[in-house]
């Protein structure tokens, strides 16, 4: 039997959903029941009847999911499959710098561990990153941002104000340089920019549109415009180009691949689902105090 026909088949014995990140292979965003950005699929998580959640993103992705649905099986197909912005800040790091700002309220980036996000006081997404330092400021003066700098950054111009951060970022984003647009607006001058806010402040500023993955995708849809130079990994294109079928789209940098969001593939998710692996855990009380912060971002939104 076909691979795809044998997921199929496992995913309605198991009462199984697939949720992949728009970063993931062109097959697994086909075979997945829905694709989308970080919040997108946390909030899908935290809503979904199914028994299984197999989450096809990175680590923290399916971890979050696990702790919005405590109940349910999340399966990563591939336990190597990190983040290494994620792994650059630890519960330890964080809670020395809190020591440092006993006043400041701890914003954490979706892209951490839950025992990072049991530390804070709130968490966020690129999606609602600007809205939620917003949020705070109007009853607290000082914010603690981590782990990513660029994101940090990108918000406290957008406000007018520093925020407390850390000295973290995405390897694969950095990688992307102001040449690479320069030389992209060259080849295409009618093209919108799109620039992901983990990108480094040289490349925001020379953006039409700052956004996370999933706003990126609504903005390309809703756009009289038919080019667009993408600033953020190249997977994205794959649904762009799928969902707009007449438009047309550049990668910034044919180097921006993040090799985790790389890491899964059909047979891990076959693999996967047939022997029920690898299966998150996160210890209880880790998980409770994370859900505070992520369910209180759910709040604000
Ligand atoms: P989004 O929240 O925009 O999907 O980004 C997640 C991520 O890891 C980007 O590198
Ligand atoms: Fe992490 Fe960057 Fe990969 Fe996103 S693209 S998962 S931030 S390494």
């Amino acid at each position: 039997m076909e691979i795809t026909k044998r997921i199929e088949q496992l995913k309605k014995n198991n009462n199984a959903v697939i949720l992949a990140h728009n970063y993931q292979l062109p097959e697994v965003q086909d075979v997945a029941d829905f694709v989308g950005d970080s919040l997108g699929l946390s909030m899908i998580a935290a809503k979904t009847d199914a028994d299984v959640i197999v989450f096809c993103g990175v680590h923290f992705m399916a971890e979050t999911a696990k702790i919005l649905s405590p109940d349910k099986i999340v399966l990563l197909p591939d336990r190597k499959a990190g983040c290494p912005m994620a792994d650059m800040i630890d519960a330890e790091g964080l809670s020395a710098l809190k020591v440092q700002h006993p006043q400041a309220v701890t914003l954490c980036y979706v892209n951490t561990s839950a025992e990072v996000k049991a530390h804070c006081d709130y968490c966020c997404t690129s999606g609602n990153a600007l809205n939620m330092v917003k949020h705070i400021l109007k009853s607290h003066d000082e914010i603690i941002f981590v782990p990513d700098k660029y994101l940090a950054q990108y918000v406290s111009v957008q406000i007018g104000r520093p925020l407390i951060t850390w000295e973290g970022f995405c390897p694969t984003h950095a990688r992307i340089l102001p040449e690479d647009i320069m030389r992209a607006r060259k080849l295409h001058p009618q093209a919108k920019v799109l620039v992901h806010p983990e990108c480094t402040p040289e490349l925001t500023r020379l953006a039409d549109m700052v956004a996370s993955t999933e706003k990126m995708c609504g903005y390309v849809h809703e756009s009289s415009a038919m080019e667009f130079i993408i600033a953020t990994e190249i997977g994205i294109i794959y649904r762009m180009q799928k969902e707009n079928p007449s438009k047309h789209f550049y990668p910034a940098s044919p180097k921006a691949v993040c090799p985790n969001m790389k890491r899964i593939n059909l047979e891990k998710i076959l693999w996967s689902l047939t022997d029920m692996d690898y299966q998150i855990t996160v210890p209880e009380e880790t998980m409770n105090q994370a859900r505070g912060a992520i369910e209180r971002m759910l709040k604000i939104i």
